[in-house]
């Protein structure tokens, strides 16, 4: 199976938690973009809240129901991708986001929610957090502190560039995000309060203990992983 099949069962498995009359919270990426199109095509009566102008425009040209959380401030779930999972001791998952650059977002999202669904291919399964650069969300101004006091905690981060464009990334919330490939991250809390600390950094792409539930595509199908 081929990672865009297993990202296609997933996102279709997925679909299945959505019940009429909930209010879900819709998540960013290639996965999510799956998911999306399936949720449209099953003809729910749903309402949904968008993690990036990018899923709200897609859900909005689908002709899906989509509003602000102005509008709905509480979600039924959740489901959105991820760029690794791990399962932690104590803590349920954890996971890294924000590969698609929309972890602030997606995070509010889904601290919204009752559930979190999170769906992916096998490969994001890990052991260890750390492989996948951790992204971080800073304030443009901000940058020139945040960047050397990160290096200083030894994150190693790097400002993401925009693709096919000159210059930086810039994130739905108009900031900068600093990939860091900080390699193994042995204790996801520790880390997530040393990013914390430092003044001018927005959000980070650790979500832990927010995952309610993974759905992982593999070879022999879903798996339903639980915390
Ligand atoms: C976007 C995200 C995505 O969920 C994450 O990057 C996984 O993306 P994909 O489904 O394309 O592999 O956090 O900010």
């Amino acid at each position: 199976m081929t990672q865009d099949e297993a990202k296609g069962l997933v996102a279709k498995r997925a679909t299945e938690f959505v019940k009429d009359g909930m209010v879900v919270g819709l998540g960013t990426g290639t996965t999510a973009t799956i998911f999306i199109r399936e949720l449209a095509a099953c003809g729910r009566k749903i309402r949904c809240v968008a993690s990036s102008d990018a899923s709200h425009d897609l859900a909005a040209s689908l002709g899906m129901s989509v509003a602000t959380l102005a509008e709905l401030p509480e979600l039924d779930v959740y489901i959105d991708g991820a760029d690794e999972i791990a399962k932690v001791k104590g803590m349920g998952f954890a996971l890294i986001k924000g590969g698609g650059g929309a972890l602030l977002r997606e995070k509010i999202v889904a601290s919204a929610a009752k559930s979190f669904i999170v769906v992916a291919d096998s490969t994001k399964m890990v052991e260890v957090l750390g492989k996948f650069p951790l992204p971080v969300e800073v304030i443009k101004m901000a940058l020139p502190v945040v960047q050397p006091r990160l290096a200083a905690l030894g994150l190693n981060p790097k400002l993401r560039q925009a693709k096919n464009e000159a210059g930086p990334y810039l994130t739905d919330e108009g900031n900068y995000i600093l990939d860091c490939a900080c390699g193994r991250i042995e204790d996801p809390e520790k880390t997530a309060a040393a990013i914390r600390a430092v003044v001018g950094v927005v959000e980070h792409g650790l979500f832990l203990g927010m995952a309610t539930l993974a759905l992982v595509a593999g070879e022999d199908g879903v798996s339903e992983v639980r915390p």
